[in-house]
C-alpha cells in the first residue's frame, strides 16, 4: 500500500478520471442526495483554487500494491482563522473497507499535520446516521462537534409559487453577482459579521471576521476561479443599512448546481420574515439568470431549526444527517500509536 501527496504536476488525464469514477462510486453510497462527482468537478476541485474552500487544499492518493487507486484524502490548513485546526477528508474505496486502509491513511497524513503545528484535526460534513465514515470517526476518538443536517432544493419539482415572498414592510430587496456595490460596502461587512451568532454547539470554530478589504479579496478570487458568486441582500429602508444578506456559488465545472454559502439576518432585524424573503429574492434572481440551475444544496446545524424552517419554506428538502467531527491531534497519535 502507498499514501502519498497527489503531485499534479505528473498527473495524467487518466489520474484524474480514475478518481473521478472512484469518488462518483463512493459518493452515491456516502452521500445520498448530493450530486456525483464528475471529470470536470474533479479537475476543478484538484486544480484550481477554490474560492470558497476555507484553505487550500493537499490531496493524497492511496494504492495498492498493484497501484491500483483505493483511497482519496484532503488536508488542508487554514492560515486567517482555525490556525489550530488541520481540515482532513478521507475517502476509501467501496469493496476496500475494513481492511485497515483508513487507519493508515490517517497514519500517513499525520506527519504533515504535526509538522503545520496544528492541535486538532476536523473532518468537515462527514455523513452521519451510522455512514461508515461516522463509525470510522468515532472509533478513532472524534467527537461530532457540529450536528448538522444537508438540505436540497431541486429546481424541476419545486412549487416555484413559495418564492414569491414580497419584501417585509420597511425593508427593500436586492441583489448582485460579483462585487457588492460601493455604497453598501461599510453595512453590508457589519451584515457579513453576523453570521457568527450562528449556534456553534461544542466546537471552537472560528468565523471569518470579514473587512471591506477580506470582502473584496474574496470577490476578487471568486472571480479569477471563474465562479458566479451572488448574493441577495435585504436594506432597512429608514437606515439605509444591510439587515440581512445570503450568499451561493456557481462553480463553472457544474452550471447545474448551486451551492448556498452563509446567510444571516443582524439580531435587530430578526422576526420580520427576512431570511425568507431574501432567500426568495435569490431563487428568483437565480432562474433569471442561470434558468440551467437545477440543485441548490445547503448544509445548517441542526439545532438551527429558524434556518431550516425558512428553507422548507422556500422549497428545501432534508438530504442526510452530517457533521463535523473533531479529535485532538495528540489524542489521535496517540490512538494510532504514532
Ligand atoms: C471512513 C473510511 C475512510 C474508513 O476507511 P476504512 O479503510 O474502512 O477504515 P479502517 O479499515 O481503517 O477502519 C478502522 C476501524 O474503524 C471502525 N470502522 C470503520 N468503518 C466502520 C463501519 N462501517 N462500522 C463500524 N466500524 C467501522 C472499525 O473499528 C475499524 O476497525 P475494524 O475493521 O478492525 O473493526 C471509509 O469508510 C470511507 O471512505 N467512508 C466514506 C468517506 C467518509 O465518510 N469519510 C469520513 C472520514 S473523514
Amino acid at each position: 500500500m502507498e499514501f502519498a501527496p497527489f503531485d499534479s504536476s505528473t498527473a495524467t488525464d487518466a489520474d484524474y478520471a480514475a478518481i473521478a469514477e472512484m469518488r462518483a462510486r463512493m459518493h452515491a453510497v456516502d452521500r445520498v442526495g448530493s450530486p456525483l462527482p464528475t471529470l470536470a468537478t474533479t479537475l476543478e476541485l484538484m486544480t484550481k483554487q477554490d474560492a470558497a474552500a476555507l484553505a487550500r487544499r493537499n490531496f493524497w492518493l492511496a494504492r495498492d500494491d498493484s497501484g491500483r487507486l483505493v483511497g482519496f484524502g484532503t488536508v488542508s490548513f487554514p492560515e486567517q482563522e482555525n490556525t489550530e485546526t488541520a481540515f482532513v477528508s478521507l475517502e476509501v474505496d467501496l469493496g476496500r473497507r475494513r481492511e485497515g486502509i483508513g487507519t493508515a491513511f490517517l497514519k500517513a497524513v499525520l506527519p504533515a499535520v504535526q509538522a503545520a503545528g496544528r492541535t486538532r484535526v476536523m473532518a468537515m460534513n462527514v455523513t452521519t446516521d451510522g455512514s461508515d465514515g461516522e463509525r470510522f470517526a468515532v472509533e478513532l476518538g472524534a467527537v461530532c462537534t457540529l450536528p448538522g443536517l444537508m438540505q436540497t432544493l431541486e429546481v424541476p419539482s419545486v412549487d416555484r409559487a413559495l418564492w414569491d415572498v414580497p419584501a417585509p414592510d420597511g425593508y427593500r430587496l436586492q441583489g448582485w453577482s460579483g462585487a457588492a456595490p460601493e455604497e453598501l460596502m461599510a453595512s453590508y461587512t457589519v451584515a457579513r459579521n453576523a453570521i457568527a451568532d450562528k449556534p456553534a454547539q461544542a466546537s471552537d470554530w472560528e468565523e471569518m471576521e470579514w473587512t471591506p478589504e477580506r470582502i473584496r479579496e474574496d470577490e476578487a478570487s471568486f472571480a479569477a476561479s471563474g465562479q458566479d458568486y451572488r448574493i441577495a441582500i435585504a436594506v432597512h429602508e429608514a437606515t439605509g443599512e444591510v439587515a440581512g444578506f445570503t450568499e451561493i456559488v456557481v462553480r463553472p465545472s457544474a452550471p447545474e448546481l448551486a451551492q448556498q454559502i452563509d446567510t444571516a439576518v443582524l439580531k435587530v432585524h430578526r422576526g420580520h420574515g427576512l431570511g425568507r424573503a431574501i432567500k426568495a429574492e435569490m431563487m428568483r434572481r437565480l432562474m433569471a439568470e442561470r434558468p440551467e440551475v437545477e440543485q441548490v444544496a445547503t448544509t445548517t446545524a441542526a439545532d438551527n431549526s429558524y434556518m431550516i424552517a425558512v428553507n422548507h419554506s422556500i422549497g428545501y428538502t432534508d438530504a442526510r444527517g452530517l457533521g463535523h467531527f473533531e479529535v485532538a491531534v495528540d489524542d489521535l497519535a496517540a490512538r494510532l500509536g504514532s
